[in-house]
């Protein structure tokens, strides 16, 4: 028997672009998922999921020579499908379970390594950002293949993560962004290149402070991800929705095509006229990054 913990995540600028080489920067959250595995006669789980969750659990569970079959008990209060690391809370909380299970004392940097053989199942081809978010807490600017580095806020910023109702497929939508690549590298380069320069300019902006530029940087990463096609009709209403109602800022997280808008607020009393004008319809949630 064994158990663990894996965080949900938001990131807060350069979804998608990370796959391809450029920085990003994303927090874990205080919500996330907890997995206890017994062993038993098949591999099973307590919720109802797809043969890619099973799939992905195999390798997880191979990963750490566990080759019998375990009972998946899974409590979460984040939503799948919706842009704040389900799959890699999944990976991460069961590579803790395993590890536990086989009497190993792993740190968040190993089992971030397991979980990664997790969401290679169920995206393909990830950064590893989902999955480093996941085993640790705080906030990191991120470049593939290389140790993230923590970011220290000058003081906690006040966001408010919005579901659209709609699942994105990370999985399709990363592959429809590496086609846009290769249509057009020169161009990809080019964005990259603007990319990496705001992520600095953001990194920054949450060193110093600066909200509003932070806002406008939001904005800015908001268009990049327009042009390379992941954002949908339900995102651009939500987005457009936060602005009127005061957010400084305001973009898809994750990776798009549905899932989750973000928007950032001065403070949680500055949240007040959106909540009360979509508060009741829609899954929201508050989090002070930092
Ligand atoms: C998904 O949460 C983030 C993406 O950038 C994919 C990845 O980094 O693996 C879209």
């Amino acid at each position: 028997m064994g158990s663990g913990i894996g965080f949900g995540k938001t990131i807060l600028f350069g979804e998608h672009f990370v796959v391809q080489g450029s920085f990003a920067i994303g927090a874990s959250l205080s919500k996330g998922m907890e997995i206890t595995i017994t062993p038993d006669s098949e591999l099973r789980l307590n919720i109802s999921t797809g043969q890619i969750v099973l799939d992905a659990s195999r390798k997880i569970l191979d990963s750490f020579g566990l080759e019998g079959n375990y009972f998946i008990q899974v409590e979460t209060d984040i939503p799948s499908g919706a842009g704040m690391g389900w799959s890699a809370a999944y990976s991460v909380a069961l590579s803790r379970a395993a590890a536990e299970e086989k009497g190993a004392e792993l740190d968040w940097r190993e089992i971030a390594k397991h979980a990664y053989e997790g969401e290679k199942v169920f995206h393909g081809n990830p950064s590893g950002i989902d999955n480093t978010l996941a085993a640790r807490s705080g906030a990191i600017l991120f470049r593939r293949g290389d140790e993230p580095i923590p970011i220290e806020l000058k003081e906690p910023v006040h966001i408010v993560i919005a579901y659209t109702g709609k699942m994105g497929y990370t999985k399709d939508l990363v592959a429809g962004v590496a086609k846009k690549k290769e249509e057009n590298p020169a161009a990809f380069c080019q964005l990259l290149a603007d990319v990496d320069s705001l992520v600095e300019q953001a990194k920054f902006a949450l060193e110093t402070g600066d909200l509003d530029k932070l806002g406008a940087l939001m904005d800015q990463n908001q268009e990049y991800l327009r042009q390379v096609g992941v954002s949908s009709t339900e995102l651009e209403e939500f987005i457009k929705i936060f602005k009127e109602e005061g957010a400084l800022g305001a973009k898809l997280t994750g990776s798009g095509g549905g899932g989750c808008a973000i928007g950032l607020f001065r403070s949680k009393k500055d949240t007040e006229p959106l909540l009360e004008r979509i508060g009741n319809k829609n899954l929201i949630f508050e989090a002070q990054i930092g």
